[in-house]
């Protein structure tokens, strides 16, 4: 088994790595994506450090870092076909873990090139000189100090999206939205009761078959709620105009769904209207929800929503979790579960950690305090090169 290091490994105290060019600079340290391993080759023997940014959440990277373990321990490869069995050998997740909860390419076999890359590069984490993560510590608490023993100098310095607003820092003009967002939809939630209407976002990238949007389309018109849909150009591969809007549910989806090709996600949580979000659970739209206290239910497709979503329904209480399973009756029935029979109950607990999101990025807060501090150590990286 690997040797982790004690502490963290200090700053090194030959000079800095001066760049020539027409201006020429120090480099005090790298920040690199901790996906991309070939940082730490590339700063090796510079004696510049590298700080690596996951942009997962703790609970995905620790499942991450400890797929070896379960290696070890016979867990993986999975040995029939059973996803429901538990996992008992990931540190803090023993009592609610199942197979189908760990991250989807754990189910690809161990010969897998994309398994073998991300359990390598992850396992490399504790030879970076810091771990910064966007979460914050009443979230993930207990899972952080799981990984702090292998990974010391961790900066958790999330919700990154909610720091601007907590410094009452504007924000530009320029969104960091991918696509041209449709504003329309403002408008359409403006007209709706408090809390009624289901927000339905898969993000960015994942697609769905034709089936699977079938599926949802008949679960989110039986469920009876409004609902304001995302459907990207590219959501299903073989959509085209005509066959877009199922027949029998043209009527249904006029009243009472809206449909938009991108939403302005943060404008639209935050609006009085959104009563649940239906979500991939991709890091992001899962921060952004909790900021806005938001319930959901989870849809995962792959990589860290697989335990994103777990620990949505069985740690943090904030909504139910789907994954696996695309059938008409399970959405309509989900989607009720979260919006009527149990509505108080995650509402009540999407506020209450709507409430510790802010503060830890408010002033004393622990994000807020992570933030300046990392800001401070790069500091006294530059000046102690000079
Ligand atoms: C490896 O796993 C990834 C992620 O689960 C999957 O997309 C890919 O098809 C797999 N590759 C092979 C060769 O099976
Ligand atoms: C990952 O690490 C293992 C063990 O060191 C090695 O056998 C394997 O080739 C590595 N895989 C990749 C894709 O780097
Ligand atoms: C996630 O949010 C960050 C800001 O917090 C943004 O820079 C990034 O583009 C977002 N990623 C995606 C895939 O939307």
């Amino acid at each position: 088994m690997t040797a982790y290091p004690a502490s963290p490994p200090s700053i090194p105290a030959s000079a800095p790595t001066r760049v020539s060019g027409s201006t020429s600079f120090m480099v005090t340290c790298f920040i690199a994506d901790g996906i991309l391993g070939f940082a730490l080759d590339a700063a090796a023997g510079t004696g510049v450090p590298v700080m690596f940014f996951r942009t997962v959440s703790a609970c995905a990277f620790w499942a991450y870092f400890c797929i070896p373990d379960l290696i070890n321990s016979g867990d993986l490869p999975f040995q029939g076909t059973n996803l429901d069995e538990r996992i008992v050998n990931v540190k803090g997740m023993e009592g609610f873990l199942r197979r189908r909860d760990l991250p989807s390419f754990c189910r690809s076999g161990l010969s897998n090139t994309t398994f073998q890359e991300v359990t390598n590069i992850t396992r490399r984490t504790p030879d970076a000189h810091a771990l910064i993560l966007n979460t914050f510590e009443d979230l993930e608490g207990p899972i952080l100090s799981h990984i702090q023993k292998h990974c010391p100098n961790i900066y958790t310095i999330g919700p990154l999206h909610a720091h601007l607003k907590a410094r009452s820092i504007s924000k530009s003009t320029s969104s960091n939205s991918l696509f041209q967002e449709d504003r329309t939809c403002i408008g359409w939630l403006d007209q709706h009761a408090p809390k009624s209407v289901l927000y339905v976002s898969f993000g960015s990238i994942a697609t769905l078959t034709r089936d699977q949007l079938i599926e949802f389309w008949h679960g989110l018109v039986n469920s009876e709620k409004p609902f304001l849909w995302v459907i990207r150009e590219d959501l299903v591969s073989s959509l085209d105009d005509e066959n877009k809007v199922p027949s029998e549910l043209e009527k249904d989806t006029k009243e009472r769904g809206c449909l938009v090709g991108w939403a302005p996600q943060e404008d639209v949580l935050t609006h009085s209207a959104v009563g649940a979000f239906l979500t991939h659970n991709g890091w992001n739209s899962t921060l952004e929800s909790i900021v806005e206290g938001v319930p959901m239910v989870s849809w995962p497709f792959f990589a860290d929503q697989q335990p994103n979503s777990r620990f949505v329904e069985a740690v943090w209480k904030l909504g139910l979790d789907m994954k696996d399973t695309c059938d008409r009756r399970i959405v309509e029935k989900i989607v009720k579960e979260v919006m009527e029979v149990r509505k108080e109950e995650f509402e009540e607990s999407a506020r209450r950690m709507a409430k510790l999101a802010k503060e830890s990025v408010s002033s004393g807060g622990s994000s807020y305090r992570n933030l300046d501090r990392l800001i401070e150590d790069i500091k006294k990286m530059s000046t102690q090169s000079n």
